[in-house]
């Protein structure tokens, strides 16, 4: 690794060029993307669209800072506001800033609303919101803190989809929680509609922000825009970040108005957040994929193949998640570090997550042959794990 700092364990493959599902190695080995960089390249490698729209504004304006008006940040936050749910948006650069912006949020929120009453923040176990000091200590579990101990004490974990946990966790000075509606690093586990009804009823009565981190689900992952929208309720901020620029970094934190207004002038800020390069991908991506057929197409290819993976499992493990965000949890018997060892030996490229499960997150494009491809792959290496 040479002078890249040891924090990765990484496999011994070496991915030098990527087109649309397909990556290469440099022994000139060709591999089918199911894992999309963790959720990030939903439009594929290398794709024409967003190349074009990279090398235009890379050739007009990257960046000027946020001392001025950017009409592409305005027009980015206009369509992230009109997809979901009509607030105001902070740019970033990363899932774990959106995270933060989202608990800065929601301290200066009960500061200035609760006179400093109101602080303390629900998240739930095996949650993962990012690896900055508050995100660290939002997520639920102990082998990210590990080492980093003091962590910040105003958050506090509760095991997820048990409401009733939930209601008894609600101190006087609650002032959010924050959740995943689909835990991605956690397993690919989906949240109760009750309980996600449940604790949005809970919010408003009490005044709790409810936070989603949709850093993982949103972005079409999930079959719908942003994967509360399974739910039929609205969060008051949400967080994205992933797959908003197909692998160039931009994150978001998306709040309602009356709440976003907590965060005025000189509260929060970064360099580079939202800047005009990062803004007009985003914004190309967000028009590809919130059109309808692009999200039909989604759904279509999700039930072929659910229905392919249940065939090749044939009982050896259970399929979680909606949309393209699937996760195969394998039976305890069959390791899922093997079952990887074995894909990358086959030349398909799934992650893991927590759980004993594997991420199965292809490009939201891909063609139901390359599709077909990569299910045959998957089969190959179950067979060759078990
Ligand atoms: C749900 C969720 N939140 C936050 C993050 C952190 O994002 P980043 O790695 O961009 O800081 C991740 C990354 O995996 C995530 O899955």
């Amino acid at each position: 690794m040479g002078n890249v700092m040891n924090t990765y364990n990484r496999y011994d493959i070496t991915l030098v060029k990527g087109e649309g599902a397909y990556l290469y190695d440099d022994l000139g080995n060709r591999y089918i993307d199911f894992a999309s960089g963790i959720a990030v390249t939903n439009l594929g490698h290398s794709n024409p669209l967003i190349s074009d729209v990279i090398s235009k504004q890379a050739n007009t304006l990257i960046h000027t800072s946020n001392l001025y008006r950017n009409p592409i940040q305005e027009e980015t936050a206009d369509l992230i506001s009109k997809l979901s749910f009509g607030g105001s948006v902070f740019f970033c650069n990363s899932g774990a800033e959106a995270n933060e912006a989202a608990l800065k949020l929601s301290r200066i929120y009960g500061n200035k609303k609760y006179a400093g009453k109101k602080f303390k923040v629900i998240t739930m176990n095996n949650s993962f919101h990012g690896r900055t000091f508050a995100t660290l200590s939002a997520t639920g579990q102990e082998k990210v803190k590990k080492g980093f101990e003091p962590t910040l004490n105003f958050i506090k974990h509760i095991p997820y989809n048990d409401i009733n946990i939930f209601k008894d966790s609600i101190e006087d000075e609650t002032v959010a929680v924050m959740l995943e509606v689909i835990q991605g690093e956690g397993g690919v586990v989906p949240a109760d509609e009750s309980y996600i009804h449940e604790i949005r009823k809970i919010c408003t009565e009490r005044d709790i922000l409810l936070i989603f981190d949709e850093v993982q689900t949103g972005i079409g992952r999930t079959g719908k825009m942003f994967g509360y929208q399974h739910y039929g309720v609205e969060p008051d901020a949400m967080t994205l970040a992933k797959a908003l620029g197909n692998g160039f970094p931009i994150g978001a934190m998306t709040a309602k108005k009356d709440i976003a207004e907590y965060l005025s002038p000189g509260t929060h800020a970064t360099t580079f957040g939202g800047n005009y390069l990062g803004c007009a991908i985003a914004k190309k991506v967000l028009s590809i994929i919130s059109e309808k057929s692009f999200l039909d197409s989604v759904n279509e290819k999700s039930v072929y193949l659910v229905e392919k993976l249940r065939n090749i499992l044939n009982g050896y493990g259970i399929i979680r998640g909606k949309g393209l965000m699937l996760g195969v949890r394998l039976n305890d018997n069959i390791n899922a570090s093997d079952f990887i060892k074995n894909a990358h030996k086959n030349r398909i490229l799934t992650v893991p997550a927590g759980d004993n499960t594997i991420r199965i997150y292809p490009p939201l494009n891909i063609d139901f042959d390359t599709l077909d491809e990569g299910i045959k792959l998957l089969k190959k290496s179950l067979e060759d794990t078990i």
